[in-house]
C-alpha cells in the first residue's frame, strides 16, 4: 500500500513539475494577443505577444525586470525581424528598486572609414539612396553590446535569458498578420539587397499563421550564448559581418566591430508636475526635447484645455515646432560636439522660446528658428516592470523597416541603415524629414542623432508610467502626448495609447494628424492658418502604468503588439 502511495505521489509530482516546465517553455505556435491587462506582480508589453510571454516567463522564474528585458529583446530579434534586432542599436532606461536610474546607450556608430560627405555626389547633392538603401547605410551594430552592458543589473545567467530566442529561431513561430504583411512588402527589396534570398523571402505570399524558422540566426545566438559579446563582435559572426561588408563594398571592418562599446550615460531627469521623468540623453534627442516640450506647455494651463481641442493641439504643436528647430541646430553625439544641454532645458531659455507664442495665431517655421544660445517605419519599443519595483524601458531599431535589407550571409540577421540618421548634408531631410547641420554631421566612429525616447515617469521614486514607441521623429512627440494625456488630461493608459496622435517637427511646416483625429479641430486649425496633413498611424506606443499596487499594461492596437503579465 505504501509503495502504491509513493508511486501515486511520484506520478503527481512528475505531472506537476512537467506542467510547470511546460508553462515556462515558450511555444511560438500558441499565443494569445491581449491589448490591456491588469496584474499584480509583473508585466511585459512589446510588439509581439510571443516576446512579451518570453519576458514574463523569465519574471516567473525569479528574474528581475532587467533579466526579462534582455530575454524580451533577444526574442524580438527573432519574432519581429522588421525591427527587433541584433544588427541594429537602441537605448534603455532602467529604474532599480533602490532608486538608481540608468541610461544605456547602444546606438550604432559610423564605421571608422566613414566621412562627412560620403553621401554627396560630385555636384554636392545628397544621394539618399546611399544613406538609406545601400551597404554604406549600415552603422556598426550596438544591440548586442547593449544587452551585455545591462547584464550588470540582471540576476539570472545569460544562458537562461537567450535560450527562448534560440528555441524560437530553431523551432520557428507563427507569423501574426502585421508580421506576414511586412515580409510581403519587403520581398523585392530583400531580393535586391541579397545575392542569396534570405529566409524572409518565399515564393508565395506569407500568410498569417505561416511558420518562420531561422536556423542561421539560431546558430548566431548560440555563439552569443557560448562566447558572450565576443560571440557576436568577434569570431565567426564578426568575420561573417565583415565579409558581407567587404563583398558589398560597405565600410564596417572586423576592427570596427571589435572596438564597439555600449555606454552607460546619465539619464535626463526632471520634474513634471510632481512626477520625476527619466528619459534618454544624447545621442538621442528624445529626452532633451521631451523635457523642452513638457516644460514649455506647462507654462500654459494645459490641463484645462482638454485632449484634442484647438487650444491644446495648437499649443502642443507650437511647442513641438520649437523643440524640433533646436534639435536640428544643436543636437548631436556629445562625444563629438559640445551641446548646450543645460541651457536648452533651462526655464529662462524656454520662457524666451515661448515669448512669441500666440494662442490666437498660427505660428510658422520661417519665423520660428532655433533658439539663440550664448555659449561655446521600423523601430520597436517594450516595457517591463517586476514585482520588486524595478522597471525597464527599451527602444531598439534597425532604422527603416528591415534596416538596410542586407542579411548577413551565414549569420541570418539583418543589418541596420542607421547612417541615414546623420545629416547627409545640412538642410537635406532624412527619411523622417528631419534636417540637421554640423552637430549631426558624419564623422568616423560618431553616433548618429536619434529620436528614440524610452522613458520612465516616477512618482515618489517608484515607477508610475513606463512608456516609449517607434516612429522616427514622431517618437518624442508621441511620448510627450502620452504623458500629457495621462498626467494633465487624466486619461487611462488605454485611452492615452488609443487616442489619435498629432505631430509637428518644425520642418516641414505641417501638423501631421492620424486619420481619426477630431475633424472639427482640424477645420479650426486650418482656419487659423495651419497646414494639416492626414497620415497613416503614428507609432506603436506601449505603456505600463503602476498605480495603487495595480500594474496596467497596454499594447498599441496599431500593430500585432501584446501585453502579458502575472
Ligand atoms: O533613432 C531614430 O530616431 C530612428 N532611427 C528611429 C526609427 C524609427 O523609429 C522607425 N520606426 N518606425
Amino acid at each position: 500500500m505504501n509503495q502504491l502511495k509513493t508511486l501515486v505521489f511520484l506520478i503527481l509530482m512528475y505531472v506537476l513539475i512537467s506542467s510547470c516546465g511546460h508553462q515556462q517553455k515558450i511555444n511560438g505556435y500558441h499565443f494569445e494577443t491581449r491589448k490591456e491587462i491588469e496584474v499584480r506582480r509583473g508585466a511585459v508589453v512589446s510588439a509581439s505577444p510571443i516576446a512579451s510571454q518570453v519576458g514574463v516567463s523569465i519574471l516567473r522564474q525569479g528574474g528581475n525586470a532587467i533579466d526579462a528585458a534582455i530575454a524580451t529583446q533577444l526574442a524580438l530579434a527573432v519574432v519581429h525581424p522588421s525591427a527587433g534586432n541584433i544588427g541594429g542599436g537602441g537605448f534603455s532606461i532602467i529604474h532599480l528598486k533602490k532608486g538608481q536610474n540608468i541610461a544605456i546607450d547602444f546606438r550604432e556608430k559610423a564605421p571608422g572609414g566613414a566621412s562627412r560627405d560620403m553621401y554627396l555626389d560630385s555636384n554636392g547633392n545628397a544621394q539618399l539612396n546611399l544613406s538609406q538603401n545601400s551597404p554604406l547605410a549600415v552603422g556598426v551594430p550596438g544591440s548586442v553590446a547593449g544587452i551585455f552592458a545591462s547584464m550588470k543589473y540582471a540576476k539570472l545567467p545569460f544562458k537562461k535569458l537567450i535560450q527562448p530566442a534560440i528555441d524560437l529561431a530553431e523551432n520557428g513561430f507563427v507569423l501574426a498578420q502585421g508580421e506576414a504583411e511586412s515580409l510581403n512588402d519587403i520581398k523585392e527589396h530583400l531580393l535586391k539587397m541579397n545575392a542569396v534570398a534570405p529566409v524572409y523571402v518565399k515564393d508565395s505570399p506569407w500568410k498569417t499563421g505561416d511558420t518562420l524558422i531561422q536556423k542561421d540566426l539560431a546558430n548566431t545566438l548560440k555563439r552569443m550564448r557560448d562566447y558572450g559579446a565576443k560571440g557576436f563582435y568577434e569570431g565567426e559572426t564578426g568575420q561573417l559581418i565583415a565579409a558581407q561588408m567587404k563583398k558589398d563594398n560597405g565600410l564596417i571592418t572586423e576592427e570596427d566591430l571589435k572596438n564597439y562599446q555600449a555606454k552607460e550615460r546619465s539619464p535626463i531627469v526632471f520634474d513634471y508636475k510632481g512626477n520625476t521623468v527619466v528619459s534618454m540623453p544624447l545621442p538621442s534627442s528624445g529626452g532633451i526635447i521631451l523635457e523642452q516640450m513638457l516644460k514649455m506647455s506647462a507654462m500654459e494651463n494645459l490641463g484645462k484645455m482638454n485632449y484634442g481641442t484647438l487650444a491644446s493641439v495648437q499649443l502642443m504643436s507650437e511647442v513641438e515646432r520649437r523643440a524640433f528647430a533646436d534639435r536640428a541646430k544643436y543636437l548631436g553625439d556629445p562625444d563629438f560636439v559640445k551641446v548646450p544641454v543645460k541651457t536648452l532645458v533651462s526655464d529662462a531659455y524656454l520662457k524666451k522660446r515661448m515669448s512669441d507664442y500666440d494662442p490666437n495665431k498660427a505660428g510658422n517655421s520661417k519665423d520660428t528658428k532655433e533658439g539663440y544660445i550664448i555659449e561655446g517605419e521600423e523601430t520597436t519599443h517594450f516595457d517591463v516592470v517586476d514585482k520588486d519595483g524595478n522597471a525597464v524601458s527599451v527602444t531598439t531599431t534597425l532604422n527603416g523597416g528591415f534596416g538596410s535589407g542586407i542579411v548577413v550571409k551565414g549569420a541570418g540577421f539583418l543589418l541596420n541603415n542607421e547612417m541615414d540618421d546623420f545629416s547627409a548634408k545640412p538642410g537635406v531631410p532624412n527619411m523622417f524629414g528631419a534636417v540637421g547641420g554640423e552637430a549631426n554631421a558624419i564623422a568616423p566612429n560618431k553616433r548618429m542623432l536619434s529620436s528614440m525616447t524610452p522613458t520612465i515617469v516616477l512618482k515618489n521614486n517608484q515607477p508610475y508610467i513606463v512608456v516609449g514607441t517607434p516612429g522616427g521623429t514622431t517618437i518624442p512627440t508621441s511620448v510627450y502626448q502620452t504623458i500629457v494625456d495621462m498626467v494633465d488630461f487624466k486619461m487611462s493608459p488605454k485611452q492615452a495609447v488609443d487616442s489619435p496622435k498629432f505631430h509637428q517637427q518644425w520642418l516641414p511646416d505641417v501638423i501631421f494628424v492620424e486619420k481619426d483625429f477630431n475633424k472639427n479641430t482640424i477645420e479650426e486649425l486650418k482656419k487659423m492658418g495651419y497646414k494639416i496633413s492626414v497620415r497613416g498611424s503614428i507609432g506603436r506606443t506601449e505603456v505600463i502604468e503602476v498605480k495603487d499596487k495595480k500594474i496596467i499594461a497596454v499594447a498599441d492596437y496599431r500593430g500585432d503588439d501584446g501585453a502579458v503579465g502575472y
